[in-house]
């Protein structure tokens, strides 16, 4: 079978996801695989491409499929044990980034790490050293090895704990930065099923109103964020927006809203 026919074929799937599953299993650039549109594929990377189309047909995302995806301009190891990172949070590591500009000696938190894409990039890109802490060990296993192979393994240090339970009582933050669940309770059932039957639970649900988990956050948070300190929090919604600003108000922090690349209210930055 040739590149094309796969390319032109009718499979019930995206050209996106055709053209994806072929680089993978032909281990080819989407350059590369355009510009040999008329090869034809060696039978070990047909049975590869077959199981990862078969895969995506009954609905698994690409990047469970290929164990990857690109985050900030590098690449994530990933599983079913972590969330994919998604475009919008970047805007929360430019966020971060803009805030930190030049900074050195900082401690910073990345609360609910799952794959590290957040920790191990603010780390990468500014030389200052981040705890990542997710509740879940499996992901924290994903979180060292993208931390590994990003490079930043001596600015990483990474904690099972829910919330702050597991960290000392002496430990401050001159940043915290979380993108914990969020998703709201009636939003979970109808969520696209790549998402809802495959993405870990733990990940997503935030509850009734999805602030189930920034609401303990924030009240857990006195003696965690250093004077003068930031606190990036990633959101869904205008409402949530709302109840944040709100509730990191009340505890003293002066609050910017920043919107995503769609203009919607996507992080909560607070200043201590
Ligand atoms: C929405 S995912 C975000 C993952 C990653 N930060 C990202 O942006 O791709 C939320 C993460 O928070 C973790 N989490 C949920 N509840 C937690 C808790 N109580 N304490 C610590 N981590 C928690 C989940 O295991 C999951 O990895």
């Amino acid at each position: 079978m040739k590149i094309r026919q796969v390319i032109t074929g009718q499979t019930g799937l995206s050209r996106t996801d055709r053209v994806a599953a072929l680089c993978y299993a032909c281990s080819l650039t989407p350059e590369r695989l355009y510009a040999d549109l008329d090869s034809d594929i060696a039978d070990a990377d047909l049975e590869v491409l077959e199981k990862c189309l078969n895969e995506r047909m009954s609905g698994k995302p690409l990047a469970y499929i290929t164990g990857r995806r690109e985050f900030f301009s590098e690449t994530f190891t990933v599983n079913e044990n972590v969330l994919i990172p998604r475009p919008e949070t970047e805007v929360l590591v430019e966020g971060a980034l803009e805030r930190l500009r030049g900074a050195k000696g900082r401690t910073i938190l990345d609360m609910g790490c799952g794959s590290g894409a957040i920790g191990t990039i603010v780390a990468k890109e500014t030389g200052n050293r981040v705890f990542c802490v997710d509740i879940s060990h499996e992901a924290l296993k994903c979180a060292r090895q993208n931390a590994r192979s990003l490079g930043v393994d001596g600015l990483t240090e990474f904690a099972c704990s829910d919330l702050f339970e597991a960290l000392g009582t002496g430990i401050q933050f001159d940043m915290i930065l979380a993108n914990l669940p969020y998703v709201t309770s009636g939003e979970l059932a109808q969520l696209m099923p790549d998402v809802r039957d495959f993405e870990p639970r733990l990940a997503l649900d935030g509850g009734e109103d999805g602030l189930d988990v920034y609401r303990r956050l924030i009240a857990s948070l006195p003696g965690r964020l250093v004077p003068g300190g930031d606190i990036l929090l990633e959101i869904g919604s205008a409402h949530q927006a709302r109840e944040l600003k709100a509730l990191l108000e009340g505890a003293g922090l002066g609050i910017q809203i920043i919107n995503d690349y769609a203009n919607k209210e996507r992080v909560v930055a607070g200043h201590g």
